[in-house]
């Protein structure tokens, strides 16, 4: 039997956050991860974080190595009708520069910083199971080394993503879901060749959405976008890197270094929201409790600013024996998720090819994008939110 203040459920980032977070206010916080460290951090995901999302980390005093090698971007690219228009996120929003730095350094970093502190982590925690947590003393129970245990706390943070076991165990009357499946997927491409552009080229062809991303100024994360039921086998890194020259600008196509791809693999794209993020000692955080699709990377900087919220309302509960911030959390959170949804749904509908949407749609779209780059309101519109709205 083991106890603690707060449980956490996940060590994804927002789990490994709010660890942190608290962490560093004195507050004791024991997290349970379903998988190894390894595995953890096997996989890949986004990598561009907002002024917000890095400010954090460095308030969980995780910021060293983002500092160091992090890319500093005062722009995004929009690429149509073979050319490239670049919005100056600097120069729309006050001064304001995106982070590239990938969501696996950034697990990374929180996870060193937890084991020098000496924080307990419980990997290959399984069957991990929540109970009690609408009364006043919840509980966790969970199997590791083939031996049943207990995990006592006062609240327990569901932060355990989109397939944990923290939301199925809130009963289905107690929440709402709300929830579009879009009818394609991204497939993505990693590999050790310099980026094709220095900044971000988000591309709306005719034959479907493009992205040029990047890790490092030494490697590359390229993604299309492919049939929702595609399969990976189905691309050679030959076809792939041909079909991405083909969805580019002349210029950028002309730039395009291919190698050998590092890892390939096709992501559904989905918009998904559970409300409310609070059941009694409950809370959901991160993609435990919604889901964007990647367009406009608000995955990992969601998750940030949901554990901002919780982190300040759980230190204002220990702390300052306050518990107003708990009761906000939820309203809180949900305001700005909203804002993030609708921002990433609508870059996704701007930039994807929608089989369903006609010849009209398409010159909608068109219409849209052309506003888009010669209005300096509208341009101003995505950079703010591109940048991140405020907490
Ligand atoms: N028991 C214990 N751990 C679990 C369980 C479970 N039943 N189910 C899931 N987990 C763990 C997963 O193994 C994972 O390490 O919870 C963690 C959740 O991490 P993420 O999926 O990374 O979610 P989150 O921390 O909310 O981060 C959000 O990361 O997933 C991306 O696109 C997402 O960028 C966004 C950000
Ligand atoms: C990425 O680098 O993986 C990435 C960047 C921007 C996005 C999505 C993914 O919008």
């Amino acid at each position: 039997m083991e106890r603690t203040q707060v449980a956490i459920i996940g060590a994804g980032p927002a789990g490994l956050l709010l660890g942190q977070l608290l962490l560093r206010q004195g507050i004791d916080a024991v997290i349970l991860e379903r998988h190894t460290a390894a595995h953890v951090l096997g996989r890949i995901r986004a990598g561009v974080l907002e002024p917000g999302t890095v400010e954090l980390i460095t308030r969980a005093g995780c910021d060293r190595r983002l500092r160091a090698e992090g890319l500093l971007h005062g722009g995004v690219n929009l690429c149509f009708g073979g050319e490239r228009h670049r919005i100056d996120l600097v120069g729309l929003t006050g001064g304001k520069q995106v982070t590239v730095y990938g969501q696996t350094e950034v697990t990374r970093d929180l996870m060193d910083a937890r084991a020098a502190a000496g924080a307990v982590t419980h990997y290959e925690a399984e069957e991990v199971s929540l109970h009690d947590f609408d009364g006043p003393r919840p509980f966790l129970r969970f199997v590791r080394d083939g031996a049943e245990r207990t995990l006592h706390c006062e609240f327990i943070a569901g932060c355990d993503g989109f397939h944990g076991i923290s939301r199925p165990s809130v009963p289905e009357s107690a929440m709402e879901t709300f929830e579009r499946v879009y009818p394609f997927g991204w497939l993505g491409l990693l590999a050790d060749v310099p980026p094709v552009n220095e900044e971000l080229i988000y591309v709306n062809h005719e034959d479907g959405f493009a992205l040029c991303s990047m890790r490092s100024p030494t490697r590359s994360r390229y993604y299309l976008q492919c049939p929702a039921e595609e399969r990976v086998e189905n691309w050679s890194d030959e076809r792939f890197w041909d079909e991405l020259r083909r969805r580019l600008d002349p210029e950028a196509a002309s730039r395009l270094t291919t190698g050998p791809a590092l890892e390939k693999s096709i992501a559904p794209l989905r918009s998904f929201v559970t409300e409310p993020l609070r059941f009694g000692r409950l809370f959901l955080a991160g993609d435990a409790a919604h889901i964007v699709p990647p367009t406009g990377a608000k995955g990992l900087n969601l998750a940030a600013s949901d554990v901002h919220y919780l982190s300040e309302a759980l230190i204002e509960h220990f702390c300052d024996g306050s518990s107003a911030g708990l009761e906000a959390y939820s309203s809180r959170a949900l305001a700005r998720i909203w804002k993030a949804e609708r921002f990433s749904w609508w870059m996704t509908s701007m930039m994807h090819r929608f089989p369903e949407v006609g010849r009209f749609g398409r010159r909608i779209q068109r219409a849209e994008l052309e506003y888009l780059v010669s209005s300096r309101a509208a341009a101003t519109a995505l950079a703010e939110n591109y940048v991140g709205l405020p907490y």
